[in-house]
């Protein structure tokens, strides 16, 4: 199976993250390496990538993908990118990109138990080696903190009312079987399927992702040197409200400084081509001092 992810605002990202075609770039959240071709495509021989990403199916796919030497990848989570940047033998990097939740590839493997439109294991692990599964959170946990996932992650409305449906009907196994679960209790209205937000919870809940995104800025200082540069791109808006205010808070600590004051989202036509896009933000910094 040939999976495929379409990187999300690539050209603009390249173009503010490489400043230097010789220097040494981080891409945190490497997925199938979309991005990181196009990184490539802009450095010289000596300018490198080290690409990190908790999945370690996505790691092997992104090395054969982009097939290009300059690339060193790790199965290390973007939490451990010092660790990362010590393997590669180098001190710090003049650009990052963290490019936020899952890859197309993810959801679209039924075995990987991202999707209600597809019917699998309720796993939602990205590192599929370890850590508790959706299914463990959705057969153990009780019902008010199911609740409380739901409520916190997605904002769902019926959160109590789906917790209490999934406490009834456990166990449950498979990502169909919670689907049904949810549409008995919230029916279907217009286009958006009523697990959608159930879902999206459920991953960032198993992930620990919002942690990890309060983490990411935490860690700049670390891995960088003035002038370095640094792109978020999030895709709901939990994720982006925590870089909106960590970033402003870095700013106003007065070593780095905003490079866009309104957040970039992308055209009509990579929208359209592209629906992953739909929801996404951009926001650059650079470092000053
Ligand atoms: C949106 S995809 C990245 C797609 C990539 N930019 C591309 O163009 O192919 C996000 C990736 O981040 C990974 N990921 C999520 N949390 C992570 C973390 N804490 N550390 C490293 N990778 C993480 C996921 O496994 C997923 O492959």
């Amino acid at each position: 199976m040939q999976w495929t992810h379409i990187p999300v605002l690539a050209r603009e990202i390249t173009d503010f993250l490489i400043t230097d075609p010789d220097g040494v770039y981080l891409d945190a959240t490497l997925g199938l390496g979309g991005h990181t071709k196009f990184f490539i495509s802009k450095l010289s021989p000596k300018g490198r990538v080290i690409g990190l990403d908790k999945d370690p199916g996505a790691v092997k796919m992104a090395v054969e993908n982009v097939n290009d030497a300059r690339l060193s990848a790790y199965n290390l989570s973007y939490l451990q990118a010092r660790e990362a940047l010590e393997k590669a033998g180098v001190q710090n990097v003049r650009g990052i990109l963290f490019d936020f939740g899952l890859s197309s590839y993810q959801l679209d493997d039924a075995s990987r138990g991202f999707s209600f439109l597809r019917d699998g294991p309720l796993d939602m692990r990205f590192d599929n080696t370890r850590g508790k599964s959706a299914a463990d959170l959705v057969n153990n946990l009780p019902a008010d903190e199911l609740e409380d996932i739901f409520v916190k992650f997605a904002d769902e409305h019926n959160a109590h009312k789906i917790a209490l449906a999934i406490c009834e009907a456990r166990p449950i196994l498979t990502t169909a079987a919670l689907a049904a679960v949810i549409e008995k209790v919230c029916p279907r209205y217009g286009k958006i399927h009523p697990a959608t937000k159930t879902f999206q919870a459920l991953r960032i809940a198993v992930n620990g992702e919002l942690e990890a995104v309060e983490g990411s800025v935490k860690i700049l200082d670390s891995l960088t040197a003035a002038g370095s540069r640094v792109a978020f791109l999030t895709f709901h808006s939990a994720e982006d409200r925590i870089i909106k205010y960590a970033l402003k808070d870095l700013c106003a600590a007065g070593g780095w400084k905003l490079l866009n004051k309104k957040v970039i989202e992308p055209v009509w036509d990579e929208r359209k081509n592209n629906p992953r896009a739909r929801s996404a933000k951009l926001r650059v910094a650079e470092r000053i001092k």
